[in-house]
C-alpha cells in the first residue's frame, strides 16, 4: 500500500507496537525496562504500558478487576470489562503513540484475554474473536515476546514478590493469581497454542533463563526483525 493509500484509509502506523505476554510471576516488567532501556539508546521512543490500565478509564477498571471481592466471577463478563478497559487504552494512548512514531510496549494485551479469559476461563474462541475485531481492529501487536514458565515457579515467583513489596503485612492474591493450579497450567497451554498459531508474530522465550540472558535473547529477536540505528 502506498503511503497516500494509508492515509486515506487509516491513519499511518509509524512507530512498533510490542507485546509481552505470560502467566504469573514470568518477569515481563523486568524484561520491558531492558528492551525500553535498549531502544532508547538506538534513539528511538518509547511509551512503556500496561493491562488492564494505561489510561485512567482502564486504571479503574484494574482497580475492579483485580480485586477478588468485587470482581465478577463469570469469565465472560471479565473479557467485556478487559475488553472496555482495553478499547480506551487504544484510543487513549496506544493509537496517538504508534502515530506519532513512539514505538509502544505492553505489559498484557489481547492475547492475555484468550489465554485467560478463552483458554483456562471457558469463554469460546468466536466471542474472543468478535471481541478483538471490534476493538484491537488494526492495532494488533507487530511482535510478541511470550515468557514461559513452569505456572509452580511462577506462582511462587509472585508470592515471593508480593511478600516482598509488602514485608510484614499480608496482601491476598489477586483475582487471576489466587486460581488453582489446573488453571495456570490451562493458561500455559493457551498461550503457547497462540505463539504455535502465529509464528511470525509471537516469540516463544525460556523465563527461567538468567535475566540478562533472557534480555539478550529478547533484544536479538527484535533487532533482527526491525531496522534499528546504530547505538
Ligand atoms: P497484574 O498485577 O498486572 O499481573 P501480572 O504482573 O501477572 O501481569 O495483573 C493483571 C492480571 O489480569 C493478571 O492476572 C492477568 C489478568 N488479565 C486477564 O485475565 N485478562 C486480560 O485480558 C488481561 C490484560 C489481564
Amino acid at each position: 500500500m502506498t503511503e497516500q493509500a494509508e492515509t486515506a484509509s487509516a491513519p499511518a502506523r509509524r512507530g512498533r507496537f510490542i507485546t509481552f505476554e505470560g502467566g504469573e510471576g514470568v518477569g515481563k516488567s523486568t524484561q520491558i525496562a531492558h528492551l525500553d532501556r535498549r531502544l532508547r539508546e538506538r534513539g528511538v521512543t518509547t511509551l512503556s504500558s500496561r493491562e488492564p490500565g494505561g489510561s485512567p478509564f482502564a486504571e479503574a477498571c484494574r482497580t475492579l478487576i483485580l480485586d477478588s471481592a468485587v470482581a465478577p466471577q463469570s469469565a465472560l463478563a471479565q473479557a467485556l470489562l478487559f475488553s472496555a478497559a482495553r478499547a480506551d487504552h487504544l484510543d487513549a494512548s496506544i493509537r496517538p503513540a504508534l502515530e506519532a512514531g513512539t514505538w509502544v510496549l505492553c505489559d498484557r494485551f489481547a492475547d492475555s484475554t484468550r489465554a485467560y479469559q478463552g483458554a483456562a476461563g471457558g469463554v469460546d474462541d468466536e466471542a474472543l474473536a468478535l471481541l478483538d475485531r471490534l476493538v484491537v481492529a488494526e492495532t494488533r501487536p507487530d511482535l510478541t515476546i511470550l515468557l514461559d514458565l513452569d505456572p509452580k515457579i511462577g506462582l511462587m515467583r509472585a508470592d515471593l514478590r508480593r511478600t516482598a513489596a509488602t514485608p510484614g503485612n499480608f496482601i491476598r492474591a489477586d483475582t487471576f493469581e489466587s486460581r488453582k493450579l489446573d488453571f495456570h497450567q490451562r493458561l500455559r497451554a493457551g498461550f503457547l497454542a497462540i505463539a504455535k498459531a502465529e509464528p511470525a508474530r509471537v516469540g516463544v522465550f525460556d523465563a527461567m533463563q538468567n535475566e540478562l540472558t533472557l534480555a539478550d535473547a529478547i533484544w536479538r529477536f527484535v533487532e533482527g526483525r526491525f531496522a534499528l540505528g546504530a547505538p
